[in-house]
C-alpha cells in the first residue's frame, strides 16, 4: 500500500518544503508551517486531463476561437450586467470584494434570485446561519419560486460534491475566506486556504461551464494579503464601496470579458439595494441659495456615463510660508500643477496658500476633463467670488493655460442639460467636436462658452 505523503506549506505565504522549517525562506515569518498530509494516489487537480504533451503548442492559426461558446446571460440586474460588460459569461469566476457590511451579501442574494428565475443556483453560506438567511430573504421578499438552493458549509469537499450532483449554472460562495480544506493545511482562513479552495471550485465550475461568484472580505489592511492573492485566478474582480452620499458604487477592476470603467450605482434601503439607473446627478448638492465660493461643477466620463459632481476648493494661508495640498479625491499633483498654472497666468497668488480640494459624494476622478473646473473652483474660492448655480466646466488644462478639448463633449452637454446645467464652459475646439459627434446639432444649453485659454474663460466668468 502506497504511504501517504507529507508535506509542509507556509500559511503566510503558500510556499512548500519537504521539511518543517522553523523560518519560511519564502517570507521569512516564523512558524509559519504547517504539516499536510496528501491521501495516497492523489491526483493533481488540473483542469486539462489526458492531453498528449507533444501536441500541447500550436501557431496562431491554430488557435481556436471561442467566439461561439462566449456567451453572455443577462443576470436580471442591468446595472450589474453593464459592469460585466453585458451579462454573465458562461464559465467565469467573478469576485466581489468589499468592506464587512457593505451589502455584497444582500447584492449576491438579490442576484441569485434573478438568476434562479431562468436556471439554478447554489447559494453556499459558509457565514451566516439558517436563520440569518431566512431574515434576510425575508426582508428581501424573496419567496419559494425559482430553482435557488442554499448549502450551509464551508467544508470544501462537501461543496464540491454538491455542485457534481446538482450541476447548478451558477454557485455564489458567501465567503471566500470561510472556505476549508485540510489538503490546504489545518489552520482555517490562511492565504493557503484561500488560494488552495478558491482554485479548486474554479476549476471545477470550468469544466461544468457554470459561472461562480466568489465573496470576498476586504479591509484595509487586509486588501493585498487576502483576496488581492486570488485576482489572478478569476475573470473578472468587482468591488464594492461605499460613497460619502450614502450610496454603493460596484466597479470593476480586473474584467476579462469587457471595460472597466464602468460603475453601477446602488442605495441600500429597507428592504434591499435599488439600483441607480440615472445616476447624472446623484451626486450633486442641492442648494436654495447661490453657491458660496469655491464651488464649480464638473462632467466626469466614467464607462459610458456622464456624473454631475461638485468640486470643492478651500484656499488659505499657508502656515510657515510652506504651501501644502490636501486632496484625496483627485492626485495632489496634478491640483499643485493647477494651481502653478494659474498663479503664472492670472498672477493671483496660490504659492503661499494651503489648498484642500474635495468632491462631493466622495467619487474619486482621474479624467483629465476635472482640471478646467477644479481650475476655476481654486480661483473662486482665493477671490471669493462665487460661482453661479447651473455653472458646469470640462476641459483639460495644459501648463501653458491653454484649455485642450475633452473627449465625449455631447454627451456631457446632454448630461449637463437633462440636470438642470444653463452654463457650460469648456475649450475652443469643443464646439466643433460636438458637431462632429452630434451631426449638425446645437449645444443643449443655452449657454455654451468656449475659450482657448484659462485666462479667456476666468475673465468672462468672473467679469
Ligand atoms: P450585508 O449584505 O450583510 O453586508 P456584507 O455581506 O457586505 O457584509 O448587509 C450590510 C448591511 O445592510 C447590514 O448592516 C444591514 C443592511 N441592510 C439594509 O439596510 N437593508 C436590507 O434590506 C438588508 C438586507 C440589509
Ligand atoms: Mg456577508
Amino acid at each position: 500500500m502506497k504511504k501517504e505523503k507529507i508535506k509542509y506549506i507556509c500559511d503566510i505565504c503558500g510556499h512548500e518544503e519537504a521539511k518543517w522549517a522553523g523560518k519560511c525562506p519564502a517570507c521569512f515569518s516564523w512558524n509559519s508551517f504547517s504539516e499536510i498530509s496528501l491521501p495516497p494516489g492523489r491526483k493533481h487537480s488540473s483542469a486539462k486531463k489526458n492531453l498528449d504533451p507533444t501536441k500541447q503548442a500550436v501557431s496562431i492559426a491554430e488557435i481556436a476561437s471561442d467566439k461561439n461558446n462566449v456567451v453572455l446571460k443577462d443576470c436580471g440586474i442591468e446595472e450589474i450586467n453593464r459592469v460585466l460588460g453585458g451579462g454573465i459569461v458562461s464559465g467565469s469566476a467573478i469576485l466581489i470584494g468589499g468592506e464587512p457590511g457593505i451589502g455584497k451579501s444582500t447584492l449576491m442574494m438579490q442576484l441569485a434570485q434573478k438568476i434562479s428565475e431562468s436556471s439554478k443556483v447554489l447559494y453556499i453560506s459558509g457565514e451566516e446561519s439558517q436563520p440569518q438567511i431566512r431574515l434576510r430573504l425575508d426582508r428581501l421578499g424573496i419567496k419559494e419560486g425559482g430553482e435557488l438552493v442554499f448549502i450551509f458549509t464551508s467544508d470544501l469537499y462537501t461543496i464540491k460534491e454538491t455542485i457534481t450532483n446538482l450541476k447548478p449554472d451558477t454557485v455564489i460562495v458567501d465567503s471566500i475566506q470561510t472556505l476549508f480544506s485540510p489538503e490546504a493545511g489545518s489552520v482555517a482562513g490562511t492565504i493557503n486556504q484561500l488560494k488552495y479552495c478558491c482554485q479548486e471550485l474554479i476549476d471545477i465550475i470550468k469544466l461544468a461551464d457554470a459561472s461562480i461568484f466568489l465573496i470576498a472580505h476586504v479591509t484595509k489592511e487586509g486588501i493585498i494579503a487576502g483576496p488581492k492573492s486570488i485576482e489572478h485566478m478569476v475573470d473578472t474582480v468587482l468591488y464594492f464601496e461605499h460613497s460619502e452620499n450614502e450610496m454603493r458604487i460596484l466597479r470593476a477592476v480586473k474584467n476579462r470579458f469587457g471595460s472597466i470603467d464602468e460603475l453601477a450605482l446602488f442605495k441600500m434601503g429597507g428592504n434591499g439595494l435599488q439600483q441607480i439607473t440615472s445616476p447624472e446627478n446623484s451626486f450633486l448638492i442641492h442648494r436654495e441659495k447661490n453657491n458660496p465660493p469655491g464651488i464649480c461643477i464638473a462632467t466626469i466620463h466614467e464607462g459610458s456615463r456622464v456624473f454631475l459632481v461638485e468640486i470643492q476648493a478651500l484656499t488659505v494661508p499657508a502656515k510657515g510660508g510652506l504651501s501644502r495640498v490636501f486632496s484625496d479625491r483627485i492626485d495632489g499633483s496634478r491640483i499643485s500643477r493647477i494651481a502653478a498654472v494659474l498663479e503664472k497666468q492670472t498672477g493671483v497668488r496660490f504659492s503661499d496658500q494651503d489648498i484642500y480640494i474635495n468632491v462631493a459624494g466622495g467619487m474619486k476622478i482621474k479624467e483629465v476633463g476635472v482640471d478646467l473646473p477644479a481650475a476655476l473652483a481654486l480661483y473662486s474660492s482665493r477671490t471669493g467670488i462665487p460661482i453661479n448655480q447651473g455653472t458646469a466646466a470640462a476641459g483639460e488644462l495644459s501648463l501653458t493655460g491653454e484649455i485642450r478639448p475633452v473627449l465625449f463633449i455631447s454627451k456631457r452637454l446632454k448630461s449637463a442639460s437633462s440636470c438642470g446645467i444653463k452654463e457650460f464652459y469648456s475649450s475652443e475646439d469643443s464646439s466643433k467636436n460636438f458637431s462632429k459627434e452630434d451631426g449638425d446639432c446645437k449645444s443643449p444649453l443655452s449657454k455654451h462658452i468656449t475659450a482657448g485659454t484659462i485666462n479667456e474663460i476666468i475673465k468672462i466668468l468672473f467679469k
